[in-house]
């Protein structure tokens, strides 16, 4: 058997041929082999500045447009700055939010409204937290989910234990709603997992992680896919260059020549 013909039939099974979510950034969706596996959990993870809002951003623009409504869970930024933030993209159209074909939520808001707004949460407090997202995403009628940023729900919950039951509980009923989600994660530049507590990736269905490269002097953006449940994908780290009509990815070697990201 030829080695190409091995290749195919060793890819054949895994091939991953359920609906996919395209995120609707180009090169992203070829190296998901076509998007990202409708239902998945993704941690989107990656130190400050990387890039983190805009791609989830982009990602939900993507999706209203094409009929598909979307929720942003403000969490570590107000919901309204990310928004005005927004405002300098080309793929932002703020029609999308007067038509509540897109969602921005402060999370602390909901919390507050049901007085569940605590600086500690224990196991009691889950059920609650879990239900304020679900609801939330049930009344903006969502398909494509953001929390920006999961760790800081995550960094209320003080024990992993406690910690991995809140996420395996949120994935599972965003999964049950039928949202794909990006999960923002923060880490520090030098941090060697990838996520604060260690749990969240395992949880996850899926992991993006941005980063920085320094090249000749300049600070380039990175991204590469880690790991995405259901479908077969590329693992090498690209160069993404934030522009004002969205992310554009390139392979790293092709951006050698390339100037500022
Ligand atoms: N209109 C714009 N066009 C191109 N690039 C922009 C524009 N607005 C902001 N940027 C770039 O985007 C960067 C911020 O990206 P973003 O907010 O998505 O990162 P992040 O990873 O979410 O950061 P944080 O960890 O602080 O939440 C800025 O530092 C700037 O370089
Ligand atoms: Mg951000």
């Amino acid at each position: 058997m030829s080695p190409r013909a091995k290749d195919e039939r060793a890819e054949a099974p895994q091939a991953g041929r359920g609906p996919r979510c395209r995120t609707g950034i180009e090169g992203l969706d070829k190296v998901l082999n076509g998007g990202i596996p409708v239902g998945n959990n993704v941690l989107l993870t990656g130190a400050c500045g990387t890039g983190k809002t805009t791609l989830a951003a982009e990602f939900l623009a993507s999706g209203a447009s094409a009929g598909e409504p979307g929720l942003y869970l403000a969490v570590t930024e107000q919901s309204q700055k990310v928004l005005d933030n927004l405002s300098g993209y080309e793929f932002f159209d703020g029609k999308l939010v007067d038509e509540k074909k897109l969602s921005f939520v402060d999370l602390h808001a909901v919390l507050e409204k049901l007085q569940l707004d605590k600086v500690e949460y224990s196991h009691s407090d889950v059920p609650g937290l879990i239900g304020a997202v679900t609801d939330a995403v049930k009344q903006a009628g969502a398909k494509r989910v953001v929390i920006d940023s999961v760790t800081g729900v995550l960094l209320h919950l003080r024990t992993r234990e406690l910690i991995r039951d809140f996420m395996s509980k949120l994935c599972r009923r965003l999964t049950e709603a039928g949202a794909t989600t990006l999960l923002v994660s923060e880490i520090a530049p030098d941090e060697k997992r990838y996520s604060s507590f260690g749990v969240e990736e395992a949880v996850a269905d899926g992991i993006v992680v941005l980063g920085n490269v320094e090249q000749r002097g300049y600070l380039l953006r990175t991204l590469h896919v880690v790991k995405m449940r259901g479908t077969p994908h590329s693992r090498s780290r690209y160069v993404i260059d934030l522009t004002p009509y969205g992310i554009i990815i390139v392979p790293l070697l092709r951006s050698s020549t390339g100037g500022p990201a």
